[in-house]
């Protein structure tokens, strides 16, 4: 029997040299490595692509404070989401601008059946692309008010709103929606729209919840899109969150978890990453981020002012999110950036 040699004992001089020698740029150094050590990575399919609708035909309005964004009449929408589908985006979402004349104190063009969004969705289907197709449930672009509900004096009432968005819901579902995305941040109206999805035969379709959405600053240019923005009467303080609060959003994003959503979303996104990070560690359900019209506006209006590289910045903000894990972005940049990861831009 031979004896082993006792093992050196590892001194604190010992420790002090390896420290010495730890290198962490020796994994950066060649692209190679970089790409071997890669923590995150940004596909097509993490992208959701938001799309405006408006009248007409061949229209394609540009949203001055969205540059490269325009309302799109519904065949410029079914040329765009034929375009989607051959780039491997795999969803869109519709906002319709509603022609003033149409809007009233109800928002009762929700619920016409030959709306922008459900002409849209029908024309969209007819193409049997491989392609879902996310609607918004929430009045405000209904609305004479600009708000997301019904109103009484200055009051947003809840439980009359949750009514009217099933019946929004159920039009919705009946044209052809795949999606049905809530971003009323109305009590109860998760459950609610499930039950009435469920009762009117429509089972099979996905609820995405605006799960977290705050009372931001940062949806000024969606509101000129849709135009809401001059119709906007007071701010939406008493619905959408308060941009000081977290474990509210675990609360809420809990609820609309436990009433029935396939989906939950964060709202805007880049300033609200732990916000994701949480949710994300909190609970097993796909977790989405909606990186909102003001994040996309100065991104662009920073690059064409050439204070930043556009295209750099927009897939750095992009990668954040899944850093933040996000299983996928809204993001109005979908096109160009399913172009740049394609390799033909
Ligand atoms: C309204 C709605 C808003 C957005 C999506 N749905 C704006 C709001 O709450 O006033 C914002 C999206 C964006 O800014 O890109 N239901």
């Amino acid at each position: 029997m031979t004896s082993t040699p006792p093992l050196p004992r590892i001194t604190s001089d010992h420790m002090d040299s390896i420290l010495a020698g730890t290198r962490m740029r020796r994994n950066r150094r060649t692209d190679w490595s970089r790409r071997l050590v890669r923590e995150n990575v940004l596909t097509v399919d993490d992208l959701i692509w938001p799309i405006f609708l408006t009248d007409g035909t061949n229209a394609r309005q540009p949203v001055a404070s969205m540059p490269g964004v325009f309302r799109l009449s519904v065949d410029e929408a079914v040329r765009e989401a034929n375009r989607a589908a051959e780039l491997g985006i795999p969803a869109l979402a519709l906002f319709p601008y509603t022609d003033p004349d149409l809007r009233d104190e109800t928002g009762s063009e929700a619920l016409n059946p030959e709306n922008l969004t459900c002409r849209a969705l029908q024309a969209i289907k007819a193409e049997g692309l491989n392609l879902g197709l996310m609607t918004d449930v929430a009045l405000d672009p209904y609305t004479s008010h600009g708000h997301d509900g019904l109103m009484e004096g200055e009051t947003i009432l809840n439980d009359e709103t949750v009514d009217q968005l099933c019946r929004q819901a159920l039009v919705q579902a009946d044209a052809g929606s795949d999606v049905i995305a809530p971003s009323d941040m109305m009590d109860g109206r998760i459950a609610a729209i499930r039950q009435s999805l469920d009762l009117h035969g429509h089972r099979d379709v996905q609820i995405m919840a605006y799960a977290a959405k705050y009372a931001s600053a940062f949806y000024g240019p969606f509101r000129d899109a849709v135009g809401s923005s001059g119709t906007l009467k007071g701010d939406k303080r008493t619905y959408q969150m308060d941009p000081a609060n977290t474990d509210e959003a675990l609360r809420e994003t809990e609820l609309d978890i436990t009433e029935g959503a396939d989906m939950v979303m964060v709202k805007p996104g880049m300033p609200y990453l732990d916000v994701v990070r949480r949710i994300r560690d909190e609970f097993q359900v796909p977790t989405y981020a909606y990186q909102v019209s003001g994040e996309y506006a100065m991104i662009k209006a920073a690059s064409a002012n050439g204070w930043l590289d556009g295209d750099r910045a927009m897939l750095e903000s992009l990668l954040a999110f899944k850093r933040a894990g996000a299983d996928g972005i809204l993001t109005y940049f979908a096109p160009m950036v399913a172009s740049f990861l394609a390799g033909d831009k």
